[in-house]
């Protein structure tokens, strides 16, 4: 058994910003799947959101933060989120973070979708994640200890119910256990259990999927983000086409070059993304081809190098002007809920970045809050971890046995493919409980002992798991909102739902649904 005081599990840009405040004090150890950089921190080309202009206002973000999460969020959060993200940005430009500037020096500040004003910083035009990934990276000391390829499939608690260690499974199938007292998830959000998204291949909601089995709480699990615009090809997504692309003047358009967007919203392109997606998908399940036309844009490869590269290794002309685009699924608000520091309902147990539900982002996220999210909570964890009182002595395991192994027959593409087509941009009660029945007939269940599995077939029953949570949340939530649009529900039902949100907790796996007055619903799956 290794022993360090904070094991964090995931390496996108909350873990780095939480290790690098700990490194000075704590021993920290980062476990990640895969490779260091494998992340959808890594590949973000959007940006981070914050109010650093000189128009700008807490109170303004605040609001624009608020109407594209349809105010289904803890309005306090959301306000000292941003309070506290301006400030963090501050520092970073003054400690000479590579931002992108203006021929001037000042600070580029780009637009995106329900933006009222320019605020996004940007690294490298499209880059963003990969700069800010490499400059946090930048700033670890060798204490900071990173192991690499040991997927965590299990939460280890004590015998009073606190986390106190993981277990990894390597790829030649054995088992390693590592003991803290503080256990982090930071493992980012769940798109990839769709067959068509924008994430990291690696974005497969492993964590919310662990702190579930372990006992703690999630939330919001049905509010998925569908980004409008996926380059789409043969059939398939090929990547991100970022908003900023929007926000630089490319419209949205049919093949036979007629806007889409006009009429549907005043904010045209740059609408809220729900809308944008939802536009996009009624349209070419009406037959028709969707185009992003670049032509607008001025040096349009400068910009978007990345996007420039991807188009081009798939033979986009991007001098004829034209993306072919098509929504997929982007960002998680719900997962695993947490207070203002990112504990979970656990003790010993955190949750930052993606993978946490903290209140900020309600029902659909603003653009480019995410990274913004991750700087917040990976300095108030930090905070919070040091004056803990770390108490490793109290670590003794509490092994308790499992049922029988599985036997794992479910189809990985299979199950990513019915999520789309079942629990994607739209729902019904007949989609969903279609989606529902395919996964309890798979024979799995919250229990099923994982040890003898091999990694990858860890890796699908976790999907698995995540699958089946956002299914459970998305059948109850009896409205359309934000990232969750039921066709049997059409519209908000503020009477019922407002500001309800769904809590899915594990508990002798009998499904049970309990009302209550304080605007949370709890699902015991
Ligand atoms: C984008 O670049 O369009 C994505 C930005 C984000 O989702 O925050």
């Amino acid at each position: 058994m290794i022993k360090t005081d904070v094991i964090i599990v995931g390496s996108g840009l909350a873990a780095l910003q939480l290790a690098r405040q700990l490194q000075e004090q704590l021993n920290v150890m980062i476990i990640t799947k895969n490779k260091v950089r494998d992340s959808n921190s890594y590949l973000a080309q959007g940006g981070i959101a914050a109010p650093v202009g000189k128009e700008d206002k807490v109170g303004l973000h605040t609001e624009d933060t608020l109407t594209a999460g349809c105010h289904h969020q803890h309005e306090h959060i959301v306000k000292n989120v941003i309070r506290d993200g301006k400030n963090i940005m501050k520092s970073l430009i003054g400690d000479g973070a590579p931002f992108d500037r203006k021929s001037n020096g000042d600070l580029a500040l780009g637009m995106e979708g329900a933006h009222s004003i320019a605020r996004i910083l940007h690294s490298g035009g499209d880059q963003t994640g990969r700069y800010m990934v490499e400059y946090l990276l930048n700033t670890l000391d060798e204490k900071v200890w990173f192991v690499e390829g040991e997927m965590v499939f299990e939460l280890v608690k004590d015998t009073r119910g606190h986390c106190c260690g993981v277990k990894t499974k390597l790829v030649d199938g054995s088992i390693k256990y590592y003991s803290a007292p503080h256990v982090v998830l930071a493992t980012g959000g769940a798109g990839a259990v769709y067959s068509s998204n924008s994430n990291a291949r690696t974005a497969t909601g492993d964590g919310m999927a662990l702190a579930f089995r372990a006992g703690a709480a999630l939330s919001d699990m049905e509010f998925i983000q569908f980004h409008p615009t996926l380059l789409y090809l043969d059939g398939a997504s090929r990547g991100l086409i970022s908003e900023a692309v929007r926000g630089e003047g490319a419209l949205l358009i049919d093949e036979k070059g007629e806007r889409i967007m006009e009429g549907v919203h005043p904010q045209l392109e740059l609408a809220p993304r729900h809308i944008v997606a939802e536009r996009i998908n009624g349209e070419r399940l009406s037959g028709k081809k969707i185009y992003l036309d670049i032509s607008p844009v001025k040096d349009f490869e400068i910009k978007f190098p990345s996007i420039t590269k991807m188009c081009k290794k798939h033979h986009i002309s991007l001098s004829e002007g034209r993306i072919p685009v098509s929504p997929g699924c982007h960002f998680t608000m719900g997962g695993i809920m947490t207070d203002e520091f990112g504990k979970s309902t656990i003790e010993g147990l955190y949750a930052i970045g993606e993978v946490a539900c903290t209140g900020l982002h309600g029902a659909n996220r603003l653009a480019s809050n995410s990274l913004l999210e991750g700087l917040v909570f990976g300095e108030r964890l930090a905070k919070h971890l040091i004056t803990a009182n770390i108490n490793v002595s109290a670590v003794k395991t509490d092994s308790k046995p499992y049922g029988n192994p599985p036997e794992l027959n479910i189809k990985r593409n299979e199950l990513k493919e019915r999520m789309m087509k079942d629990v994607g941009i739209i729902r019904s009660e007949q989609s969903l409980t279609r989606h529902l029945n395919w996964l309890n007939a798979q024979s799995l269940s919250y229990k099923t002992e994982l040890d003898p599995l091999s990694q990858s077939d860890i890796q699908t029953y976790l999907m698995w798991v995540v699958s089946t949570l956002i299914t459970q949340g998305a059948l109850v939530r009896t409205e359309s909102r934000g990232g969750h649009i039921r066709s049997d529900y059409p519209g908000e039902n503020d009477e019922e739902w407002f500001k309800r949100s769904i809590l899915l907790i594990k508990n002798n796996h009998q499904l049970k649904v309990v009302h209550d007055e304080q605007h949370q619903i709890e699902i015991y799956a």
